[in-house]
């Protein structure tokens, strides 16, 4: 008789079989950065998610720091937004600024930048806009700007997350031709046009004032797609290729990871995070349990980088079970 349940008697021989663990590098904390002054603004919608001034954000840096997370994804919010995003290329805008900061105060934490227009933009939407629609070729020089400003200011990783075909060979070329051949490309490839967004938007205020995503990101019933938009990331010259949001895509990103040999990202976005902090503050749910068993079951899917708003957290959770 096979008895399964002798790999299961005990926490060591648990441990001895385990086929995927969670470790502090394989996670990314996502961080927002607004102009001012003095200010620590909660994102209501996120419980323990804040939007920090520059000078506030050295404490939360520190915490950052002490948890042994390596890593911080950069959002920066303008005070000033136009109709081309001008904020987003400005060397002296609130990423640039940021970015600068945290080199200068961290030089190892390795900083990834966001790059998208929707933050900058006084219409919201990720690229130019003419009307109605949603311009993709005259949106690329701007992407290549801003990627090349922030690179400029010291980021590790750019992370283009707009859906514009073609952006990420057009950012490859102006970094290489830039000096920034090194500067590694994430790609958020299989981005879903997903309701679990909307919590993100309160943060980082870029909620589309018209319309919404569907004509860039991608139809959420779409599987084989996101094969082909990973394919033409790697193409285009992507490092890094990244499906979001993650728990109800983990389908796509087993896919993804069996057939290609780069390393998966996946973005464990806002709504899954408030969904889970909601429950659990109902009583409704274990938060460490859940989280834990959520962390897993994507890397168990085939993601070896973790975006996760909850990365603090399971960093403290990992130093208490050694
Ligand atoms: C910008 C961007 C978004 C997210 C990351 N980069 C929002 C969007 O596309 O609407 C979502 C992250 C999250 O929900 O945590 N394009
Ligand atoms: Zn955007």
């Amino acid at each position: 008789m096979v008895r399964m349940r002798r790999l299961r008697v005990n926490e060591a021989v648990r441990n001895l079989v385990r086929e995927t663990n969670v470790c502090k590098t394989d996670l990314v904390y996502p961080v927002f950065i607004i102009e001012g002054e003095n200010k620590k603004i909660p994102v209501e919608s996120m419980p323990g998610i804040y939007q920090y001034s520059i000078d506030c954000f050295e404490e939360e840096l520190e915490r950052i720091l002490k948890a042994g997370i390596q890593a911080v994804l950069i959002f920066g919010i303008p005070a000033h937004k136009d109709e081309q995003g001008s904020e987003a290329y400005n060397e002296e805008g609130i990423t640039q600024r940021a970015i600068r900061f945290i080199k200068r105060k961290a030089p190892h934490l390795l900083v990834i930048a966001d790059v998208c227009l929707c933050e900058y933009t006084s219409h919201g939407h990720c690229g130019l806009v003419c009307g109605h629609e949603i311009l993709n070729d005259e949106t690329l020089p701007l992407l290549g700007k801003m990627s090349l400003s922030l690179a400029n200011a010291g980021a590790d990783v750019i992370a283009p997350s707009d859906m514009m075909d073609g952006r990420v060979g057009y950012i490859r070329g102006v970094l290489d031709e830039n000096g920034f051949k090194n500067t590694i490309l994430m790609a958020y490839s299989a981005k879903f046009a997903s309701g679990y967004y909307s919590p993100f938007r309160e943060a980082a205020d870029s909620a589309p004032a018209f319309g919404d995503r569907r004509t860039y990101q991608m139809d959420v019933a779409n599987g084989k797609e996101a094969v082909r938009e990973c394919e033409n990331d790697i193409a285009e010259g992507a490092d890094i290729i990244m499906v979001k949001p993650a728990l109800a895509y983990l389908d796509v990103v087993k896919e993804v990871s069996k057939r290609s040999n780069y390393p998966v990202a996946v973005y464990n976005v806002s709504g899954e995070y408030s969904m889970v902090k909601a429950a659990a503050q109902n009583g409704w749910i274990d938060e460490k349990r859940i989280v834990m068993e959520n962390i897993i079951a994507m890397k168990r899917a085939g993601a070896k980088i973790i975006i996760t708003y909850h990365a603090l957290a399971i960093a403290g959770w990992l130093d208490e079970s050694v």
